[in-house]
């Protein structure tokens, strides 16, 4: 099935290749940089862990799972016209429901500029509306969302605390922001941009979870860096689209490695 949400960044355009890479089974399934959450929605694991440094995105999970009734009456309510997208832009997530936060953050996603997800410092979403909305999930995409997320234990914070537990048989999929290693430009949340010291965390977390047993799958901008930290791991290199690098230069060809270490 597909998510929900529409995400830059997502991972619908090499999904295929995921699946291939996945493992054919395991215990627990772990996104901690979910996003759109593309692969959790394709493989539509039976017991996962999703997590995400930012809040919206757990808090639309959580509604979902809980609420898709609520989620579905907010969501339509709203017309999609310039007006309401920058009215529904201008409310302060903290003030509302669960379920008005993910109507919110689907309704915004739907209509932003190229699905870009982006804060001022002050933490507010400040993305324009893109040249046309994209169309709403119908009721049956969100009730299937809302099934496949049922028994889904949700994490709202950094990577290495949601794969905290993994173990042996588990499988991770690691897909963290594109970084430059030095410069914040706001992709993701203020605070989800990525940094050169987050890639040593990630470096870290990744030969921590070898240890236990955990099975990874880790896609990242090509970085020569990384690929050496990854030793013994299987690497496969592919082209892909990307509109994340900001406005200025908002769709470029990138090139990603996907790694597994088994
Ligand atoms: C490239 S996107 C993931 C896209 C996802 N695979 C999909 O299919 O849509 C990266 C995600 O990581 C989140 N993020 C950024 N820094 C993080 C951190 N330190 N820990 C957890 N999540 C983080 C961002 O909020 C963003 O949703």
């Amino acid at each position: 099935m597909n998510s929900v949400l529409r995400w830059a960044g997502s991972k619908r355009k090499v999904l295929a290749e995921l699946r291939r890479l996945s493992p054919p089974s395991f215990r627990r399934y772990f996104e901690p940089f979910a996003g759109s959450a593309v692969l959790f929605f394709d493989l539509m694991p039976t017991t996962a862990v999703l997590g995400d440094l930012n809040p919206e995105v757990v808090a639309t999970y959580e509604a979902l799972r809980d609420a898709p009734e609520e989620v579905c009456h907010y969501l339509y309510s709203v017309p999609k016209t310039k007006e309401a997208y920058y009215i529904v832009r201008d409310l302060i997530p903290e003030n509302l429901s669960n379920a008005q936060r993910a109507a919110r953050l689907i309704y915004l996603m739907k209509g932003c500029f190229n699905g870009v997800y982006r804060t001022n410092r002050q933490g507010r979403f400040n993305v324009p509306l893109g040249s046309r909305f994209f169309a709403l999930p119908e009721p049956n995409e969100i009730q299937a969302a809302s099934e496949a997320l049922r028994g889904v234990t949700l994490v709202c914070g950094d990577f290495a605390r949601a794969v905290g537990d993994a173990s042996e048989g588990d499988f991770v999929y690691l897909d963290p922001p594109y970084s430059d290693g030095t410069r914040f430009r706001g992709e993701y949340s203020y605070q989800g941009s990525f940094q050169s010291t987050d890639q040593e965390r990630l470096i870290t977390s990744c030969n921590d979870l070898t240890k236990r047993g955990v099975k990874v799958l880790l896609s990242f901008k090509e970085c020569e860096a990384l690929c050496e930290a990854l030793e013994g791991w299987s690497l496969i290199r592919i082209n892909v689209t990307r509109s994340v690098a900001g406005f200025a230069h908002s769709r470029r060809l990138a090139r990603e490695i996907l790694a597994r270490n088994y």
